[in-house]
């Protein structure tokens, strides 16, 4: 008996402790996305914790992380009245309608100036939860914003959300808000599982995580991996709320939740519309879909004040990014040959303006994807545009089918390259279908072109035409060609339309793009997943093309920013022997191999900087360029390789992270006392 007790005791200890270690790795690798240990590690914690609790089932706890999918198959959700009404936002489409939301609420709080924060809108499902005692209790759909349904069971598999929360600092009760949504790799994932399966593919990200979370069965829902971030508090007992909504977000964070690590506060609106526009930009940088920026009032008294409209606060408002998607007939589906070879299909479209742009030609990705989507030829279609990148086609609009199938032709992928008549491969049975023939023209112009293009060599009068024809004509062959054109100018002037001007003008440009730096090189060269941001990092990390070739695997991956796909690339390219021979052939020609490695011997050599908040001495970016001519780097997120945060007035969550991570944090005063004793003597 008195071993019994003991050891169950013992057993209790040991659960404890696993328990925490497992909630502990949780919150790295879900909420902060900074994993601290191996999958294989923490799958060995975590079958150790279910281990004994199988062996003492009375251990078990509903908080335990082994009961994220605990649940039984519901037949209908409960309904939840919020204690608080979830509210909705209203729109502004551009900066002035933000300058005139701002400006009414000024008129209506009678207020100077106010601070806003602005927070990226992820599109997916309001859901709200409530702690009780620490413990998750009750996980609700937004629904019509007083009453919701009860999706406790399936919120809590998703492995962001934490289970129990610090009991002791935390109210005895408290709702948090945020937004779920489905990462657009898993919505990937989950329908080329779909189409290898020969079911129907979903249409968007988005109604895919709302159909996940309303699963009646929570393992469903677990298989589907779902992520969120909290972006609200809705209410709490025997506390005060956060003062601020900057302070909220870090109280947030401080305890366990996801919040995003893109908000930022502003006092000025005009910063607030250039963050806003920025991610119009931006939007295609992120993981997940975003369709807009929440700007809302920091000040919680000053949020009281102004109140609600109907369902809208006044205090906040969703700046929305145009429209992206249009309907229109296609009218034929072509083949392109791309820089690597690859056969894509092409949607020839009745032309239509998407997302301010008019569109007449849309990807279709690959064969696997037409037939998937069931687009067929003459089909009215949906034209979706992401931001910068290429259009593409979504699928049909099949109620337009009808009385018009005659009409309809399916497309087949050709055998035969559509320009070289090269057999066309299919690797290792993927869905992309490629012409092998690496001299096939339009590979060869595309890749010169892409060489000669701004941001790569920035070669001018180089464009698309000038690379096809040159290309065609048999005068370039491989990029290092583009540098013997001016020793084939007399050749050239017989060609129409080429002058001795257009050549004067296009020779000088060849000429200036040799002293382009190691970073537009890299870029220029077309190496797979390295853009300007990758190679700007390599460049600057190695200082020349030789260093960058010596380097092993490793230590390409070591560098700040580069995770092993990319630097696995870039090793392959390097160690191929006919891009080690094209090289050299450029570094023949005098292009030049090396980039301005920042100051070297500085007075902030070496230092990895984040700047936030707000700084009284200089702009953000005035700051920023003074660090990187002292020979410091800035970089966007704090890390452990920060050297430390150098935080003006705010700047909440990445003040946040770096104490939660230990890194040092400067204030502006303290930076200059910093500079000053290294040396530097500016203003
Ligand atoms: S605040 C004032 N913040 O947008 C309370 N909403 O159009 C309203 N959303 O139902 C919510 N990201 O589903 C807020 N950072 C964010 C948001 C956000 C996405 C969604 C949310 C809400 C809808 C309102």
């Amino acid at each position: 008996m008195a071993t019994d007790a003991a050891d169950l005791e013992a057993a209790r200890l040991k659960v404890e402790e696993l328990r925490s270690l497992v909630r502990y790795h949780e919150h790295r690798y879900h909420v902060l996305n900074d994993p601290e240990i191996g999958d294989s590690e923490f799958d060995a914690l975590y079958r150790e914790l279910v281990d004994i609790e199988e062996r003492y089932p009375e251990l078990v706890t509903p908080d335990s992380p082994t009961q994220r999918v605990g649940g039984a198959v519901a037949e209908a959700f409960d309904v939840v009245e919020h204690r608080e009404p979830m509210l909705s936002l209203g729109n502004v489409f551009d900066g002035d309608e933000l300058r005139a939301w701002y400006e009414r609420v000024q008129r209506f709080a009678e207020v100077e100036a106010f601070a806003v924060v602005c927070e990226p809108k992820i599109d997916g499902l309001a859901i709200s939860l409530v702690y009780e005692q620490g413990r998750l209790s009750v996980g609700a759909t937004r629904g019509d914003g007083l009453r919701g349904e009860d999706i406790t069971t399936n919120l809590r598999t998703i492995r962001a959300i934490p289970l129990a929360v610090d009991g002791d600092a935390a109210p005895p009760a408290f709702e948090v808000r945020g937004e779920v949504f489905m990462p657009q790799a898993e919505f990937e994932r989950l329908n080329a599982e779909r189409a290898e399966a020969g079911e129907a593919l979903y249409m968007n990200a988005r109604n895919t995580a709302a159909g996940s979370l309303r699963q009646l069965d929570p393992s469903v829902t677990a298989s589907r991996r779902l992520d969120l971030v909290l972006y609200q508090i809705g209410w709490m007992e025997q506390a005060d709320r956060p003062a601020s909504q900057s302070a909220a977000l870090e109280w947030m964070r401080a305890a366990g939740f996801p919040t995003s690590p893109y908000v930022e506060r502003f006092e000025d609106i005009d910063e607030a519309v250039a963050f806003c526009e920025a991610w119009v930009r931006r939007r295609d940088e992120l993981p997940y879909a975003i369709d807009g920026v929440v700007v809302k009032v920091d000040d919680v008294g000053l949020q009281r004040q102004l109140g609600i409209v109907g369902r809208e606060p006044r205090w906040a408002t969703a700046f929305k990014f145009p429209a992206e998607q249009a309907v229109t007939r296609l009218r034929d589906i072509q083949v392109s040959v791309g820089r690597t070879g690859v056969l894509t299909p092409f949607a020839v479209l009745e032309p239509v303006v998407v997302g301010g742009a008019r569109v007449s030609i849309a990807t279709l990705h690959n064969a696997d994807q037409v037939a998937a989507k069931d687009v067929r030829i003459a089909d009215d279609v949906i034209v979706q545009r992401a931001g910068e990148v290429i259009p593409e086609v979504v699928g049909p609009v099949r109620s337009r089918r009808e009385g018009r199938r005659a009409e309809l032709r399916k497309f087949e992928m050709p055998d035969h390259c559509p320009v070289c008549a090269t057999p066309v491969v299919q690797e290792g049975g993927g869905p992309a279908h490629y012409c092998p023939n690496p001299r096939c023209p339009p590979r060869v112009a595309r890749s010169v072109e892409h060489f000669a293009s701004r941001g790569a060599m920035d070669i001018e009068g180089f464009g698309e035409q000038m690379a096809a024809r040159l290309t065609e004509l048999g005068f370039v062959e491989g990029v290092a060609d583009i540098y013997a054109l001016p020793e084939r100018r007399e050749e050239l002037l017989e060609l129409d339309g080429i002058g001795d001007k257009t050549l004067d003008r296009l020779y000088e440009q060849i000429e200036a793009s040799k002293g382009r730096p190691l970073r537009q090189l890299l870029v220029a060269l077309g190496i797979r997943h390295v853009g300007g941001e990758t190679a700007r990092d390599v460049a600057v990390h190695f200082g020349s093309m030789d260093a960058l070739r010596d380097a092993s695997l490793q230590e390409i991956e070591g560098i700040d920013g580069i995770g092993p796909v990319v630097a696995q690339a870039l090793r392959d390219y390097l160690d191929d022997n006919e891009n080690v021979e094209e090289i050299g052939r450029l570094a023949g020609y005098g292009v030049r191999m090396d980039d301005e490695v920042t100051a070297r011997g500085g007075p902030l050599d070496g230092e990895i900087i984040v700047v936030t908040g707000r700084i009284e001495r200089w702009s953000r970016n005035e700051v920023e360029r003074l660090i990187k001519e002292l020979g410091g780097r800035v970089t966007g997120s704090v890390s452990k390789q920060t050297s430390y945060l150098m935080a003006g007035e705010g700047g909440g969550s990445k003040r946040a992270r770096a104490e939660e991570i230990g890194t040092e944090v400067l204030s502006e005063d303290e930076f200059v006392a910093h500079l000053r004793e290294r040396g530097w003597d500016g203003e």
